[in-house]
């Protein structure tokens, strides 16, 4: 294949599958345990529900769950698939990938390159990009990729991170762009920071809650500046039908998305305009979900995708802290606008149970 025939190689989004763990708490439960104002959860940081896993319920089930619902919606010859990709930052090995256990639970083995990729919650979209890039470098040979963003984010309980806590997956093989066209040209930012991190051998993160969320605005001022170009903001940004972030919590969008509308010179009324009918709408299953680091973003992508029309776009920032940012663009395919992969969030949401604050205490070990 030659270098140019390689380029013009389609790739996208061939399929969505998504998975929510069986567990869940409201945040107001948790207000009442830690003796919290609900509102400071609920309307100081925009929280509804946090995702919980049992404690025989892990990374792997949730990767597993939802890799298997992208494959069957995908439906193509499993031999077809020449890459597993893991973002996470829920390791279960400081070696094996993640990669490899999920691998075993779906029987996929042979000439496949399998591996984890770690950048915080930035590591599912890099794993995206990777598989983009591969297929459309010509070294993929027409193969597809399956990409995975699982993660469990868990805080030490009191944590002022504790309301933001959740747990997902998104699994999506990279193919033809049935679903979305994923663009070739994006725009990262990154800094060395401490924002976030967790040592090795520590079970939840250290957090500069100030510095990570001064960190994330940055990330996104640039990134949109970087967009935008020399273009009228208002002009580039029309373009797009949704516009999707990491959403650790969602009152750190609006954030985001005031800082970058000021950056502009826009008035508040704007910007709020510009949350309300781009931005907001995105975040419906991220609520009811929490944090769930790798996946955040791309379970708003996958909210924004469905119901598009094809040609529709949709504008992703992706922010993994110590810290690494990318915003990458995508243009609606013809099965966007069925948006089957709702039905997996139907379906877990519908089975899941509520637990209460009683019950978060006994599995949380205290
Ligand atoms: P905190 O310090 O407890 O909260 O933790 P606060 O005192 O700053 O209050 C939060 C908001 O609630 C404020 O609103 C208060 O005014 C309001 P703001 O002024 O900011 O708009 N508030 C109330 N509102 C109504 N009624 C009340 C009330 N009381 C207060 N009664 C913090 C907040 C975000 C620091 C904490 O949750 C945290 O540490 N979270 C984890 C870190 C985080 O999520 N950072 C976000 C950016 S970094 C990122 O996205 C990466 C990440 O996903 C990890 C990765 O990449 O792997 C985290």
């Amino acid at each position: 294949m030659s270098a140019h025939a390689a380029a013009v190689t389609p790739t996208g989004i061939a399929s969505i599958g998504l998975h929510f763990p069986p567990l869940a708490m409201s945040v107001e439960e948790l207000a009442q345990l830690r003796g919290e104002d609900p509102k400071k959860y609920t309307l100081g940081l925009g929280c509804k529900e946090m995702s919980l896993c049992p404690p025989d319920y892990g990374v792997v089930e949730l990767a597993t769950k939802a890799a298997q619902r992208a494959i069957r919606r995908w439906g193509g010859d499993r031999t077809r698939l020449g890459m597993l990709a893991v973002g996470t930052e829920t390791a279960v090995d400081m070696s094996r990938p993640l990669s490899a256990w999920v691998a075993d639970r779906l029987g996929l083995r042979g000439a496949v390159r399998s591996y984890e990729v770690k950048h915080a919650c930035y590591g599912g979209t890099l794993a995206v990009k990777q598989a983009t890039e591969w297929r459309m470098s010509g070294a993929a040979q027409g193969k597809a990729a399956l990409v995975i963003a699982a993660d469990v984010a868990l805080y030490e309980q009191g944590d002022p991170g504790e309301p933001t806590q959740g747990a997902g997956a998104v699994a999506m093989v990279i193919d033809e762009p049935n679903v979305a066209a994923i663009d070739s040209m994006s725009y990262p930012w990154s800094e060395p920071e401490f924002d976030f991190w967790r040592p090795v051998g520590t079970s939840y993160p250290l957090v500069d809650g100030p510095l990570s969320l001064e960190c994330y605005k940055r990330a996104a001022e640039n990134c949109f500046k970087a967009l935008v170009a020399k273009r009228n903001p208002e002009e580039a940004l029309s373009e797009l039908a949704a516009i999707c972030f990491h959403v650790p919590f969602p009152k750190m969008v609006k954030k985001a998305v005031f800082r970058v509308g000021e950056f502009f010179g826009w008035s508040p009324e704007k910007i709020e305009e510009l949350f309300r009918d781009k931005v907001n709408p995105t975040m419906v299953w991220n609520s009811l979900c929490g944090n769930a680091y790798t996946a955040s973003l791309w379970i708003s992508v996958a909210n924004a995708l469905k119901g598009l029309a094809i040609g529709q776009r949709v504008a992703a920032f992706s922010y993994g802290s110590g810290f690494g940012a990318e915003l990458l663009t995508l243009e609606a395919g013809p099965m966007a606008l069925a948006g089957a992969w709702e039905e997996d969030i139907e379906e877990d949401l519908a089975s899941r149970q509520q637990v209460t604050a009683a019950e978060y205490e006994t599995f949380r070990g205290t």
